[in-house]
């Protein structure tokens, strides 16, 4: 996708953030962090544990409120959650007392006016497309994490706000599972009528170049790397990961991960030899 005349959706500028409890403490746990986020366009935080990815998206989620520097949103500085972003947690956040059907339904009514009927269908269809047909009426207690975790992108999914922010949202699921839902997530996102603007948190090399125009490489509270992931759109998952342009982005991105570059350890051969 050609997204480079498209308008800034988000804009992170010059961010800082220390939540209360670590005050007096070190350093902040986002420092002078900026970046933009065009609309239509699917970025991912990547980056190592602790460095701020889960921070980040709580700020543009508006659960958490930046010190100093700003969070815009169409331009407009925004510091609260909003009808116009649907969130999955990493940790997937269900109302315990809620079956799974009434679960989406809850997320869907935040952001519509639709009658019962309607908002109960699309709640049903949004859980056929993550594969729950026949466990709407279960609790969530009486799935699994994975299970769980599907109910979540349901939700989100079925909010269909402008802007998704998804916190690892395969995580927790198996990997066969997981390679549907990259595959369904993207082909919702490629065939919408409304562009989405997407900010995902993953630490899975593999789903970030899929999925993602661009990935923004989270180091120390800020953004360290940022590069441009250089296939079109529509993307086939079979095509990308075969071709050798895909295993040198892949090297590229694998090497600033684990910051192997420069000083190969022993581990970092083996791993290299493995994969
Ligand atoms: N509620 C909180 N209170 C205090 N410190 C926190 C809280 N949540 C996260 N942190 C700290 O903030 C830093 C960044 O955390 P987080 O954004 O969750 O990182 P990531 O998602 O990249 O793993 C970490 O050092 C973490 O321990
Ligand atoms: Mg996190």
């Amino acid at each position: 996708m050609n997204v480079s005349s498209v308008k800034s959706k988000i804009e992170v500028d010059d961010v800082s953030f220390r939540y209360p409890a670590t005050e007096g403490a070190g350093k902040s746990q986002l420092e002078h962090l900026s970046f933009d986020v065009r609309e239509g366009e699917f970025v991912s935080l990547i980056g190592g544990s602790g460095c701020g990815k889960s921070t980040t998206l709580s700020l543009l989620a508006g659960l958490n409120r930046a010190d100093q520097g700003q969070v815009r949103i169409d331009g407009l500085e925004t510091h609260a959650p909003g009808k116009n972003r649907g969130v999955v947690f990493q940790h997937y956040a269900l109302f315990p007392w809620m079956r799974v059907r009434k679960n989406v339904e809850f997320g869907i009514r935040q952001v519509s006016e639709a009658n019962k009927k309607d908002i109960r269908e699309k709640a049903e269809r949004y859980l056929k497309l993550v594969g729950l047909e026949g466990s709407e009426n279960l609790y969530p207690y009486q799935l699994s994490g994975g299970m769980q975790q599907r109910v979540s992108i349901a939700r989100l999914l079925s909010m269909e706000t402008e802007i998704l922010l998804m916190d690892e949202p395969f995580g927790a699921i198996d990997a066969k599972n997981r390679v549907v839902l990259q595959d369904l997530l993207l082909a919702l996102l490629e065939r919408s009528a409304k562009r989405r603007t997407v900010v995902f948190v993953t630490h899975d090399i593999d789903e970030a170049i899929l999925l993602s125009d661009r990935i923004l490489f989270m180091k120390d509270a800020r953004i360290a790397e940022t590069l441009e992931v250089p296939f079109e759109h529509p993307r086939n998952r079979e095509e990308i990961v075969t071709s050798r342009q895909y295993q040198e982005f892949r090297r590229r991105l694998f090497n600033l991960f684990y910051d192997f570059e420069g000083e190969e350890s022993e581990i970092a051969k083996g791993i290299e030899y493995i994969i």
